[in-house]
């Protein structure tokens, strides 16, 4: 009897149903050689979803993504929504996928590809291969948040007016749940570990770092270090290949996440996992946005998507061998000069074909 893994796709807005369409394309391709079976069902999030629904988060959407095997989310967002309520825009169904199916821990694999060493803007980027590990589910993304009006004046005598606030809160259970993934996945790798916090200022930060060093004695072949955020984000810079696993809090990572995104040549390449309870459904996306201004037009960048497949095959299920066929055609895409226009650079054009979308797609189902 063959396998077989429902799929919820979920493409979003912008870019995003063209790089889930390719992505799903070279999953079924790379699947059904292992004689895997993947049954796809479309669900609509985001702007889609505003604009047949009235609501970023149907609650169909979040029923049937919580009944599949695992989630394929393109992107969400764009300006056409950028007016509606701060309660219904698109992003808000993001984090509500995030929040209800628990995907508690964000895994964002950051490698430069020996290809598109030139596309990074550092001059010598060395052997970049660092994962960022980052919370999900809690700290300032889902703080009590809200405003009033202040009748107070501030100590030059301006008048306060209204007063808004966003919190920052993490208790012990989950920080010490995403420091145990942080941890376990240092062992599976170089077992170096960072945290990243800002514990000269934050209560909050003290206490992830006091729970990590206590957890670094149950660790003891990991070498664990913290760094200040401002600190790393310049560390990131000046020594990227140092860095193994680094763990941190939801908007830190956020931040993180995208310095690491222009480290690596281009964000288009860099796919993500969150991941839940054992047993639940993960969402697999690019970690980069929507990009309304190429949509449509078979521009984008569709390996960051095809990369969250792969990471899904062997995270979700662990099918090592369809993960592993598709890192592979993706990288011999790259190797055979293929590149869509975020991964071109100047002075190189003799050595490279630039491509669309559907082009470099077709181009990996024909190197599996
Ligand atoms: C990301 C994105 C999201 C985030 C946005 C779209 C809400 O930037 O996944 O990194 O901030 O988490
Ligand atoms: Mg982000």
């Amino acid at each position: 009897m063959s396998k077989k893994y429902n799929i919820a796709v979920i493409p979003g807005d912008g870019i995003g149903p063209e790089i889930t369409t390719a992505a799903v394309e070279v999953l079924e391709a790379a699947a059904s050689r292992q004689g895997i079976e993947i049954f796809i069902k479309e669900l609509k999030a985001g702007g889609a979803a505003i604009d047949s629904f009235g609501i970023p988060l149907p609650q169909e959407t979040i029923e049937s993504a919580r009944n599949s095997d695992a989630v394929l989310l393109g992107a969400v967002g764009g300006p056409k929504w950028d007016d509606v309520e701060p309660e219904i825009r698109p992003e808000k169904a993001l984090l509500g996928l995030r929040s209800g199916l628990g995907l508690y821990a964000n895994i964002r694999p950051v490698v430069v590809y020996d290809e598109l060493k030139d596309a990074s803007p550092l001059k010598n980027p060395g052997n970049i291969d660092f994962v960022i590990v980052r919370e999900l589910t809690g700290g300032i993304y889902f703080g009590k948040n809200g405003g009033y009006q202040s009748g107070d004046h501030l100590p030059d005598g301006t008048v306060k007016g209204k007063v808004v606030f966003d919190t920052e809160s993490y208790s012990e259970g989950e920080i010490n749940r995403i420091l145990k993934i942080a941890f376990d996945l240092a062992m599976k790798r170089r077992k170096k570990l960072t945290l990243v916090d800002k514990a000269n200022v934050l209560v909050t930060s003290r206490m992830w770092r006091s729970l990590a060093s206590q957890m670094s004695f149950d660790y003891p072949e990991v070498e664990f270090d913290c760094l200040y955020i401002d600190n790393a984000a310049m560390q990131l810079i000046s020594r990227p290949s140092s860095f193994d696993v680094i763990v941190t809090s939801n908007l830190f990572g956020d931040i993180l996440s995208d310095e690491a995104g222009q480290i690596a040549g281009s964000i288009g390449m860099l796919p993500s996992a969150s991941i839940g309870a054992p047993g639940t459904p993960g969402l697999f996306e690019p970690i980069h946005g929507s990009a309304p201004d190429i949509a449509g037009q078979n521009k984008s960048n569709p390996m960051g998507s095809i990369l969250s497949a792969a990471m899904m095959m062997r995270i979700m299920f662990g099918e090592e061998q369809v993960a592993s066929d598709i890192e592979n055609a993706v990288k011999k895409t790259l190797e055979k000069g293929l590149r869509t226009s975020d991964i071109t650079f100047i002075g190189e054009e003799n050595n490279f074909t630039l491509v669309g979308t559907k082009e470099i797609t077709e181009a990996i189902i024909a190197n599996l």
